[in-house]
C-alpha cells in the first residue's frame, strides 16, 4: 500500500469515528411507509379531540342541557379493546368520566377476572351526556349520537369491541334483537373504516340487579380472554 493511501484510510477512519459510524450503520431494511407509532398517536389524539368539540357544539340537545359534563371516554385510546356502555350516570356526570359509580365498580370487577384493567382498555357510551333521572336516552337521542359513536369507534379502531347491555347492543347491531339471544356470540361488523369482533354482554348495572345472570356474563369474558389471547393483544 502507498503512502498515500494508508493516509486516506487513516482519514477514512477518523471521520466514520467522528460520525459515529458504528451508531448509524444498520443492515436492515429501510420501512418507509410505515407511520411511526408517535405520529399514529399523535394523530389519533387529534382526531379524539376533534371529535370531542363536535360532540360539545352540539345545539338544540335536552342530554346537554340538563348534564354539568360532557362524559366523552376513559382508559388508553391505543388499546385494542374498546368497551361501550348506555349513558352517564349521576357519578359519571359530576367526574366527567365513564363507569366511575357502582356500575363502575362491577365492570373494574369484571375486567379484573381477565386480566384487565380501566387504563389498558377504552371505554366511551352511546350518548355523552347524563340523561336526566338516569332514564334511558330516547331513540332520537340515540340517533342524534350514533355518528359521534361509530366515529369514536373508527379513531380507536378497537380489534375488539364490548357492547355492554341492550341499549349499546340496539343502537350499533340492530333494534330488533334481545340481548338474551344475542350475547356470548362474537359478530363481525364493520364501522366505517373499522372491522371488528363484537360481543355483547350484560350491563354490569343490570347485573346488579339480576345477580343469577353473572354466570352467563363469566362465559362471556371467558370468551374475551381467549380472544385476546387468540388475537395476541
Ligand atoms: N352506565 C353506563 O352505561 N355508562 C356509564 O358511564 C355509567 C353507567
Amino acid at each position: 500500500m502507498l503512502k498515500k493511501d494508508i493516509i486516506k484510510s487513516f482519514k477514512l477512519l477518523k471521520y466514520y469515528e467522528f460520525i459515529n459510524y458504528n451508531l448509524i450503520y444498520n443492515n436492515s431494511a429501510i420501512n418507509r411507509y410505515k407511520k411511526d407509532n408517535f405520529e399514529l398517536s399523535a394523530n389519533k389524539i387529534k382526531e379524539l379531540e376533534n371529535l370531542k368539540k363536535s360532540i360539545m357544539n352540539l345545539n338544540n340537545c335536552e342530554l346537554k342541557k340538563n348534564a354539568k359534563n360532557i362524559v366523552f371516554s376513559d382508559g388508553n385510546p391505543k388499546s385494542k379493546i374498546m368497551l361501550i356502555g348506555e349513558a352517564p350516570g349521576a357519578n359519571e356526570d359530576l367526574e366527567g368520566l365513564p363507569f366511575v359509580g357502582r356500575a363502575g365498580m362491577l365492570l373494574d370487577k369484571m375486567l379484573g377476572a381477565i386480566n384487565l384493567d380501566r387504563k389498558k382498555v377504552y371505554i366511551s357510551n352511546i350518548v355523552n351526556y347524563r340523561p336526566p333521572e338516569n332514564r334511558r336516552p330516547t331513540d332520537e337521542e340515540i340517533k342524534k349520537y350514533l355518528p359521534f359513536i361509530t366515529k369514536h369507534i373508527e379513531i380507536i379502531q378497537p380489534k375488539i369491541l364490548i357492547l355492554l347491555g341492550s341499549t349499546a347492543m340496539n343502537a350499533l347491531i340492530g333494534s330488533d334483537i334481545v340481548i338474551s339471544k344475542m350475547r356470548g356470540k362474537w359478530i363481525e361488523k364493520k364501522f366505517g373504516n373499522c372491522k371488528t369482533s363484537v360481543i355483547i354482554t350484560f350491563h354490569p348495572a343490570f347485573l346488579m340487579r339480576q345477580p343469577a345472570q353473572k354466570k352467563m356474563a363469566w362465559i362471556d369474558l371467558k370468551m374475551i380472554r381467549d380472544k385476546k389471547t387468540n388475537l395476541k393483544i
